[in-house]
């Protein structure tokens, strides 16, 4: 039988490894801990490991398992054009604009996002060459599914008939593959927000970051904040999914737009003179 000593520090390791993902990622689990307990203590048994102490130790000296637990633990669900109105958004403000634009679509997932954006931008006659859409997302395995392009019909709902003959091919049943032609305009990176490496892709016109913010505490949205106003061109524009609420945005101007806010970047006292 456990005795409260080892129930204790039980817990203590698991709080310690949830800590340490929140530090990596900005996900908090709030209500759903236990939960999350439950799924970090099946996913260290399927990774060969014994017992809570022995994963933390490897965990604190390993960034390839920080990255597998990342791939466990992080939640994927997407699907073609969701939240329309943000690609019509972005259309309108695009036309204005002299040079080809770069969109950044973070947390991309497994490319749902980024492909529904590409089509509907080509499909309202944008010229290929006038945008680059660039997906980024922290989970190794969304990646790579967004850079095979292959979805099952659950993520296609929203995907007519007729778009689904021109941009994909079937490759079995209910799974459909985009045309490779149309894999040229888009690009995909495995990336965290939160690593110096965001700011090796240079900047953005826009940003696109929907249902991320839902997942992080008010210190992590407020660093991603600041991150967004970094990474965006002086006229950027950040748009967060309706969900994504954050209470402090006074370097970004918010405006209401088509049902959305969306944030542009304001001259910040400290970027002056
Ligand atoms: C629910 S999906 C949202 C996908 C898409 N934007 C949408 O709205 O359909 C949330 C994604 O956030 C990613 N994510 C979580 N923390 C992240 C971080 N720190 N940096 C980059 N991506 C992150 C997860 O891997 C997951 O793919």
């Amino acid at each position: 039988m456990t005795n409260l000593i080892d129930r204790v520090s039980f817990n203590d390791c698991f709080d310690r490894i949830l800590d340490l993902f929140y530090m990596e990622t900005g996900i908090v689990f709030k209500t759903k801990r236990d939960i999350a307990k439950r799924k970090i203590d099946t996913f260290l048994r399927k990774q060969g490991f014994r017992d809570c102490s022995s994963f933390l130790k490897a965990l604190e000296d390993s960034d390839n398992l920080m990255q597998k637990l990342i791939d466990f633990l992080t939640v994927n669900e997407t699907y073609f054009f969701r939240e329309k109105h943000h690609f019509e958004i972005i259309y309108d403000l695009l036309k204005d604009k002299k040079k080809p634009v770069r969109i950044l679509s973070i947390p991309s997932s497994s490319g749902e996002e980024v492909y529904s954006l590409l089509i509907f931008l080509l499909e309202k006659g944008v010229d290929p060459s006038n945008f680059e859409i660039v997906g980024a997302d922290i989970n190794r395995e969304a990646v790579e599914k967004a850079k095979k392009g292959v979805f099952s019909f659950r993520s296609m709902m929203n995907v007519d008939e007729s778009v689904l003959d021109r941009y994909f091919e079937r490759v079995d049943g209910n799974v459909y593959r985009i045309k490779d032609i149309y894999k040229r305009y888009v690009s995909f990176l495995n990336i965290n927000l939160f690593s110096d490496r965001i700011f090796t892709l240079g900047k953005f016109d826009f940003i696109l970051c929907r249902n991320l913010f839902i997942y992080f505490s008010e210190e992590y949205k407020q660093k991603a904040m600041d991150i967004f106003y970094k990474l965006l061109k002086d006229d950027g524009v950040l748009i967060l999914g309706h969900a994504d609420t954050v209470r402090e945005f006074k370097n970004f101007k918010r405006e209401f737009n088509k049902g959305s806010y969306i944030y542009k970047k304001l001259e910040r006292e400290e970027d002056v003179g």
